[in-house]
């Protein structure tokens, strides 16, 4: 059951927590080489999500699944995608090779002067497509704004003939403005990048009810005595939050207190959502290295926490939070994961990042050459990571291809570790090593 939600107190991930990560074969991908072909040639593609039902489960609409991404033309310098992020979809019969299926909204007109990341359902019994999103900048602005709103575009449905269509019309409805008090504004931060943005749609298995998740900041006071008064701490105030929905009405959005908060630990806690097995709620984010808190060292990673209700308490998965990072001479070679559960295992998307590139931060990127800039970045689907997990502890067991993305009918190769504990227990019966 999930707990009444108002007096509640955030979930803590701590500096405490967080002085406990460290790479270990566990939590470190292997190296990321180029793909022989790009999913979208013609675009960069870096935050992608899966088309799911409203139950969570990956939508599957005649035969095919459907990714959404965030886009920008693959001519544009890489450094300057999010400032014309446009989210466009991606079909597949495999799960293996995807076809472009244009601009998501069409000539539909979204809010903001760009759209960041979000998530989309499709509802089988209805039809009805829902594509959440972030409304970054506001739309016509002359100079490019950083406020950011949760809005959705509903009314939309999906065609399949010779290829996938999403139709319209789609009417675009802002969700959500932070309040002030449980989510910063704009105008109360402190300094690093401001956010309040990454609508996810989950509905809890356990009650039905239906929550939008969403990354945000906690507001700290100039002059507050938070952090020990210290400006410098109180500037990393990273918060998880999350809001009432409704899969009836898709306007409906109430906030309610933070799942989670990362004060004087990080600013950024991206892209939140929930894979739920048996009992156990997983929350995961991604994070950078460069939005730890002074005093604290961490990668660009996903981090996860575990719960037995939706609403906490949110425990660090492996102590530290720590799930899957890159490794340490390719430290930027992959962001923005997202996790799915699939049978007993839960596999990781992301997209394949900076590469060849082992500088301590994501800034020195600014100091190579254009063309440079442009070798280095990947802009494509990474390859999909295949984590083990049992209660609170997560391990990384294998990888699939590139942009793999794999539903829950389809059976998975065996891993290295699986192949070897099966021919220690006799159970392969040719008994040799001939494959
Ligand atoms: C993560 C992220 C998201 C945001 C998008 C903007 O990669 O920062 O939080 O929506 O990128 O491009």
């Amino acid at each position: 059951m999930s707990l009444p939600a108002d007096d509640r107190e955030p979930s803590r991930w701590t500096r405490d927590h967080v002085r406990r990560l460290e790479r270990t074969d566990e939590n470190t991908a292997p190296i990321i080489y180029p793909p022989t072909e790009k999913t979208d040639p013609d675009n960069h593609i870096w935050d992608t999500w899966l088309l799911r039902t409203p139950e969570g489960d990956v939508a599957e609409v005649d035969g095919y699944r459907v990714v959404v991404a965030l886009t920008a033309p693959s001519d544009l310098l890489p450094g300057k995608r999010h400032d014309v992020a446009t989210h466009r979809f991606y079909y597949s019969a495999d799960g293996q090779n995807w076809t472009p299926g244009g601009d998501a909204f069409g000539a539909s007109g979204p809010l903001g002067s760009r759209q960041w990341a979000g998530s989309a359902t499709y509802d089988p019994e209805t039809g009805n497509v829902r594509l959440y999103y972030t409304a970054a900048g506001v739309r016509d602005e002359a100079e490019l704004s950083y406020t950011q709103h949760l809005a959705v575009a509903h009314g939309g449905s999906i065609r399949v003939d010779d290829g996938v269509h999403f139709d319209g019309p789609w009417h675009h409805e802002s969700l959500a403005h932070p309040d002030g008090t449980w989510y910063e504004r704009e105008e109360q931060s402190r300094g690093m990048i401001y956010t309040f943005r990454d609508p996810w749609y989950f509905e809890d298995p356990e009650t039905g009810e239906a929550y939008v998740l969403f990354e945000a900041n906690t507001p700290v006071l100039e002059g507050s005595d938070a952090c020990g008064g210290d400006p410098a701490q109180q500037e990393f105030n990273g918060s998880v939050g999350i809001a009432r929905a409704s899969r009836e009405d898709p306007t409906e959005c109430e906030l309610l207190p933070p799942l989670l908060d990362a004060v004087r630990v990080n600013q950024e806690l991206e892209r939140p959502h929930v894979v739920y097995r048996e009992g156990t709620y997983y929350l995961f984010v991604a994070s950078h290295r460069h939005t730890f808190a002074p005093g604290l060292d961490g990668y660009d990673a996903l981090y996860g926490f575990a719960a037995d209700s939706l609403f906490g308490e949110y425990e660090p998965l492996n102590g530290s939070g720590l799930v899957a990072t890159n490794p340490s001479n390719a430290p930027f070679q992959a962001y923005s994961w997202l996790a799915y559960g699939h049978r007993d295992e839960i596999l990781v998307t992301s997209f394949f990042n900076y590469y060849d590139y082992d500088r301590p931060s994501l800034d020195d990127v600014a100091h190579l050459s254009e063309a440079e800039q442009f070798r280095r970045f990947g802009g494509t689907l990474a390859p999909t990571l295949r984590l083990g997990v049992d209660g609170r502890r997560t391990w990384i067991r294998g990888t699939l291809d590139h942009g793999h993305l794999p539903t829950d009918g389809e059976t998975l190769p065996e891993t290295e570790d699986e192949r070897v504990a099966r021919r220690r227990e006799g159970g392969d019966a040719r008994g040799g090593d001939g494959y």
